[in-house]
């Protein structure tokens, strides 16, 4: 075994920051022994590395400060994973909220999230989704004429005046999965560049809505700098017209996108540079186009929660596939990292209580899930394994307990947030119990019945 000194050290790019091997030769996240942790609350686990959370955080206002000569703030996209603990941290950060739905609003309202900072999106918010963005007073971002119409006629029944942006279909492209990109034309979410005269007509003849600017995102897990530096001119030259129809636009919403290392194959921007260039592109448009720098708003999701995240599961059965593959299952998988099945995701994994042997084996680690495709890594290098070990897949942060199901009616798993050597639990593990509780067995199918 080697000494702690020459520990191989989790790999940097994408592990969490406090990620280390510490002397048993186990992963330690937040001064806590992995193996340790999963001992204490149950397999598999989710763990969310505090400081890499507040370190994201720090580094995009930070940025902001530094590169944007006006206002500016940032607000977390929380349908990454949007939980009462991580709305809360975001928000003792300074940060706002962006969520798309009532419960992620509620959620964000319970987390103790400032009103004031929360942006209200979705391409079909319901009556009900409306009102209660009213009521809590939260800046909604309409994204089509539904939500106008029925916004008009709900502040007038209630004498509000609610702050609204609108969203519009940049027409910018970039490389990412289809189902993440949505700048392009033919996209769902968002007015078509077309209708945006007739929505300003509307919005300056409509005096209770309190028009504020506009908004555009162009997708998900981006590498390139291009589409964040083209979204400013796009964004400004609306804002400008907004401004000569009479409206008084003072904020601009970039959207997020920026994108994080699963692998050592990835590179993405820093968050100081994809900052940069955003702020760049706006502060340069806008002195073109001779109109005062708004406030700017960014409201990235993956790369603030997406690192912070680890997801530790039990090595179960292996199967040998004679020079084809070996795979060795997890207990969990798709119901808790839809990723791999739904984006063709890959991430990176460690043997969590062998750190020190070498990745020597060759396999696929496949989840328990009832689909051929519930495979969460493939063709992956790692210490050998037998059942009963830990393995810690990385950034999971983003888009996992937030995308998670029951599928096969499994139970989610726990979720603790890790910092200085001490855990707490901050999400509950789902019981047998919980995935009946709202199912609901007529008389006429019980014994009694029959
Ligand atoms: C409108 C909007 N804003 C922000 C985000 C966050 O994106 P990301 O997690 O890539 O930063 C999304 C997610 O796609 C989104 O749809």
């Amino acid at each position: 075994m080697s000494s702690p000194s020459s520990l191989p050290s989790p790999n940097q790019k994408i592990a969490p920051l406090t990620a280390k091997t510490n002397a048993q030769g186990h992963l330690e996240i937040g001064g806590c022994d992995v193996p340790a942790l999963v001992t204490q609350y149950g397999s598999p686990l989710y763990i969310i590395d505090e400081v890499t959370l507040r370190e994201a955080c720090r580094q995009y206002r930070g940025a902001f400060l530094q590169h944007y000569p006006a206002e500016s703030l940032v607000i977390f996209a929380s349908k990454a994973w949007n939980m009462l603990a991580i709305d809360a941290i975001v928000h003792h950060e300074g940060l706002g909220i962006d969520v798309v739905s009532a419960g992620e609003l509620y959620t964000a309202i319970r987390a103790g999230a400032d009103s004031q900072n929360i942006y209200f999106h979705g391409n079909n918010k319901s009556l009900q989704d409306l009102e209660m963005a009213l009521d809590y007073g939260v800046t909604i971002v309409a994204d089509n004429w539904q939500d106008l119409n029925t916004l008009a006629q709900l502040a007038e029944d209630k004498e509000v005046h609610p702050r609204v942006m609108i969203r519009i279909t940049p027409g910018i492209e970039c490389h990412t999965h289809e189902y993440i990109r949505t700048g392009h034309l033919d996209s769902k979410f968002g007015f078509d560049p077309q209708d945006v005269p007739a929505v300003f007509e509307f919005l300056s003849k409509t005096p209770f809505i309190k028009a504020i600017g506009i908004h555009a995102h162009i997708g998900s897990q981006i590498f390139e700098l291009t589409p964040h530096q083209d979204i400013g001119p796009v964004l400004v030259e609306w804002f400008a017209k907004g401004l000569a129809f009479g409206l008084e636009f003072s904020e601009l919403n970039v959207g997020g996108g920026l994108g994080i290392c699963y692998t050592e194959q990835d590179d993405p921007p820093s968050i100081d540079d994809w900052v940069q260039t955003v702020c760049d592109g706006v502060v340069e448009a806008c002195r073109e186009a001779r109109v005062s720098l708004p406030k700017i708003i960014a409201e990235p999701g993956r790369s603030l929660v997406g690192s912070c995240g680890v997801t530790a599961y039990t090595v179960g059965a292996t199967k040998v596939v004679p020079e084809v593959r070996t795979y060795i299952s997890v207990d969990g998988g798709m119901s808790d990292n839809p990723r791999p099945i739904t984006y063709q995701a890959h991430y990176t994994a460690v043997v969590a209580n062998k750190m020190n042997h070498p990745d020597q084996v060759m396999v696929t680690v496949a989840g328990k899930h009832c689909e051929s495709g519930d495979i969460l890594l493939k063709d992956v290098a790692l210490a050998p394994t037998e059942p009963g070990d830990i393995l810690a897949v990385y950034g999971t942060g983003a888009y996992n307990y937030a995308m998670a199901s029951n599928y096969n009616r499994i139970a989610r798993p726990a979720a603790v947030l890790v910092k200085n050597g001490a855990s707490q639990l901050v999400l509950q593990r789902e019981s047998l119990e919980d995935l009946v509780r709202n199912d609901r067995l007529p008389l006429s199918l019980t014994h009694a019945g029959v």
